[in-house]
């Protein structure tokens, strides 16, 4: 069980990588995000953590469920911003929503990934 939880954690690393790297490497833009790398991070990072939780309770592991609360609705908060970040940059490529549409929720998604990465790290 000590090897599952130890895979899901690195899974967990690469899965906020695959949000926050992707969002430093476009945050200068003001139009045509690619978000696919992002959605997948996220819904990645709700999986692994969802499922580290259960392996940490199977193995009698604390587990601080606020903070796991907290980083819960922060990361369903950042699936949904994604998400319509990838719908409005789907919307302004067909004409149909201005190219800065989905600026706001790209920034939103990789701010709320960092503000995870220190509640993760500073919530002790
Ligand atoms: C964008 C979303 C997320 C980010 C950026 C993130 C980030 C991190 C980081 C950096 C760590 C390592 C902390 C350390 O070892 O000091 C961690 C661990 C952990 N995260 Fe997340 N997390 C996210 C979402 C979630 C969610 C949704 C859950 C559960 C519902 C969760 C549950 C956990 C648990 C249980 C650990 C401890 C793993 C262990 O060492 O056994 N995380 N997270």
């Amino acid at each position: 069980m000590e090897l599952v939880r130890l895979l899901l954690v690195v899974a967990h690393i690469i899965g906020l990588s695959l949000i926050i790297g992707p969002f430093l490497f476009q945050v200068s833009r003001k139009s045509h995000f690619d978000t696919k790398l992002m959605q997948i991070g996220a819904l990645t990072q709700l999986v692994t953590g969802l499922a580290l939780v259960g392996v940490r309770e199977a193995d009698d592991l604390a587990v601080d469920h606020v903070k796991i609360g907290v980083k819960l609705v922060v990361t369903v908060l950042a699936v949904v911003t994604v998400f319509l970040a990838a719908r409005k940059q789907k919307a302004a490529d067909a004409g149909r929503a201005a190219p800065k549409s989905p600026l706001p929720f790209f920034h939103s998604t990789g701010a709320l990934a960092v503000l995870n990465v220190f509640i993760a790290v500073l919530w002790t």
